[in-house]
């Protein structure tokens, strides 16, 4: 039998404490990988590194906020030292919001949402380049199709989650001589936790718009890890889930129309889904 291909390999999970993360850790344990598990949460992390040791892997629970950069530096040194290396680093923390830009009284939510899913991936990435061009290792970005399309509504996700998309692009060219790979995974809707942590136009959690914009769960955080574990395997370059590439490619030849389906199939359901359950919407189009 083929020994499963992330056996012993030191990863990093950012965002390990809930949804797509904490499946990716459960199942690269189940793989018997060396897991450094990152998010806020400690005892989340705490109790995962157990269920990942009780798997049969080693795991460490490492406290980081990914918005700040040093951080991030020290997971990355604290992966390194503790494993002797980093093989693949899986940048997956990521947050968001849903609401209008001009009624952001500031644009501190905003840079909120920037700092965590783009600066949260620049600044892991960036500390951990020395140690993947050492192990020939892979680099993983979790985006979103909302990397690729983005809805009204969702200027400070889509701005962020583009942002991630040109960044593993360039960064793939730079590094694909020193034989890392960058595999960019653009899911479409999954069940995690992100509905909850959906913040509104002041930065504060938002409940049900979350649960209104993300309410047509299609994929499981088991099945999205599955088809991230397979691709990182493959040094896939990109996988888009859903309806990801044929509403990417008609983005690219009839931008308009697409614009308009987008609307019309995603923002007018979820702000009809949105008044029925809170009585209002955010904003209107
Ligand atoms: N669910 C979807 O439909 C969907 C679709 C497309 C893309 N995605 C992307 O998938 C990734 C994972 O999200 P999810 O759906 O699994 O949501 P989730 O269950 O809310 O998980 C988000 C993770 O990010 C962590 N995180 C948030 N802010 C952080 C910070 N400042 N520092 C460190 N960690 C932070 C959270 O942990 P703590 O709160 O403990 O820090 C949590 O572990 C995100 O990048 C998201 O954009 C999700």
């Amino acid at each position: 039998m083929r020994e499963p291909p992330f056996k012993g390999k030191s990863v990093v999970i950012t965002g390990a404490s809930s949804g797509i993360g904490r499946e990716l850790a459960l199942q690269l344990a189940r793989q018997g990988a060396r897991l450094v598990l990152a998010a806020r949460r400690s005892d989340r992390l705490e109790a995962l590194a157990g269920e990942c040791q009780a798997l049969g892997a080693q795991a460490l629970a490492t406290t980081t906020d990914v918005t700040i950069e040093n951080e991030c530096a020290k997971l990355i040194a604290r992966a390194a030292d503790a494993f002797g290396g980093i093989d693949m680093l899986i940048n997956n923390a990521g947050t968001a919001q849903f609401a209008g830009l001009a009624d952001l009284p500031d644009l501190n939510s905003f840079r909120r949402v920037m700092d965590v899913n783009l600066y949260g991936t620049v600044y892991c990435t960036f500390y951990a380049l020395p140690h993947l061009t050492r192990s020939h290792g892979r680099l993983v970005n979790i985006a979103s199709l909302g990397g690729f399309l983005a809805v009204p509504g969702s200027s400070s996700y889509a701005a962020s989650k583009f942002g991630v998309v040109g960044f593993s692009d360039a960064v793939r060219m730079e590094l694909a001589s020193k034989g890392v790979s960058v595999t960019l995974i653009g899911p479409y809707w999954v069940v995690t936790e992100l509905n909850q942590h959906t913040v509104d136009q002041f930065g504060l959690p938002d409940p049900a718009a979350g649960q209104a914009v993300y309410t047509k769960r299609m994929m499981t955080a088991e099945r999205c890890a599955e088809i991230t574990l397979r691709a990182a395997a493959r040094r896939r370059r990109q996988v888009l889930m859903g309806p990801g590439l044929p509403a990417a490619v008609a983005k690219l030849l009839v931008p308009g129309f697409t614009d308009k389906a987008t609307i019309a199939i995603f923002l007018r359901p979820a702000l009809e889904r949105m008044r029925k359950l809170r009585g209002d919407v955010p904003f209107d189009i």
